[in-house]
């Protein structure tokens, strides 16, 4: 592919031409990013993708070319992540919460919700911030199983931080590796073990 961009760029001349915007197959098809937007559809550069319109404008290179500039609104986006992948220990971070969620680019974390819709080795995505679930006053059995001291209240319940402490409401919901947490904080104290008998 690097080749084939260097020789359409040494044929490359100021005359323009003018790719067509992509239709969905070939949007679906085009391996090209934002740097290189032009997709040689059919000819010997067939799978191409060049930086300007003009790279293509050969025929003995490429007989048809379209622009995938606006293919990423007609893919998909990235819209809430099903329990199954919130729940996934492969999940995402919060700081590149865009998940590739199918495709040969499965379980890659991207920064911004455009990456995926325009890269053709995924075919679907979802935001991981959409996994965030806000810490709920822990249940009379979580609170009777409570690891945490109530300087660090908030307790995960679930994943690979499991029984993990904070002491900020906001920690476990970001943390890909917890899929629950609750509040500690209304538990009742732990009674001592043995009450002192009434002393006369
Ligand atoms: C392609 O470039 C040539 C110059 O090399 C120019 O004469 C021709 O008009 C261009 N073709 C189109 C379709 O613009
Ligand atoms: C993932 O992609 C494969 C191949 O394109 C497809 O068969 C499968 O249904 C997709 N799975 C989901 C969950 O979209
Ligand atoms: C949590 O604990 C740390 C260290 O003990 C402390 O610096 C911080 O202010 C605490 N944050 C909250 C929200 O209580």
């Amino acid at each position: 592919m690097r080749s084939i961009i260097a020789i359409a760029a040494i044929v490359a001349v100021a005359a323009a031409v003018t790719c067509p915007p992509c239709d969905q197959a070939n949007c679906n098809a085009a391996p090209c990013t934002s740097l290189a937007p032009y997709y040689c559809a059919a000819g010997r550069s067939a799978g191409g993708c060049g930086a300007s319109a003009d790279s293509w404008n050969n025929t003995a290179l490429c007989t048809s070319c379209c622009d995938t500039s606006a293919c990423s609104s007609t893919r998909f986006t990235c819209g809430a992540c099903s329990t199954s992948f919130c729940e996934s220990a492969e999940r995402c971070s919060i700081l590149a919460p865009y998940m590739c969620t199918n495709g040969s680019s499965k379980w890659g974390c991207a920064t911004t919700g455009s990456f995926w819709p325009n890269q053709h080795m995924c075919d679907s995505c979802c935001d991981v911030k959409t996994c965030e679930k806000k810490c709920q006053a822990c249940t009379a059995a979580q609170c009777q199983s409570n690891p945490c001291s109530s300087a660090d209240p908030f307790v995960c319940t679930a994943g690979p931080l499991k029984n993990g402490c904070s002491n900020v409401s906001t920690y476990f919901p970001e943390q890909s590796q917890c899929f629950s947490c609750c509040d500690a904080t209304a538990c009742p104290t732990q009674a001592p073990a043995t009450t002192a008998a009434p002393q006369h």
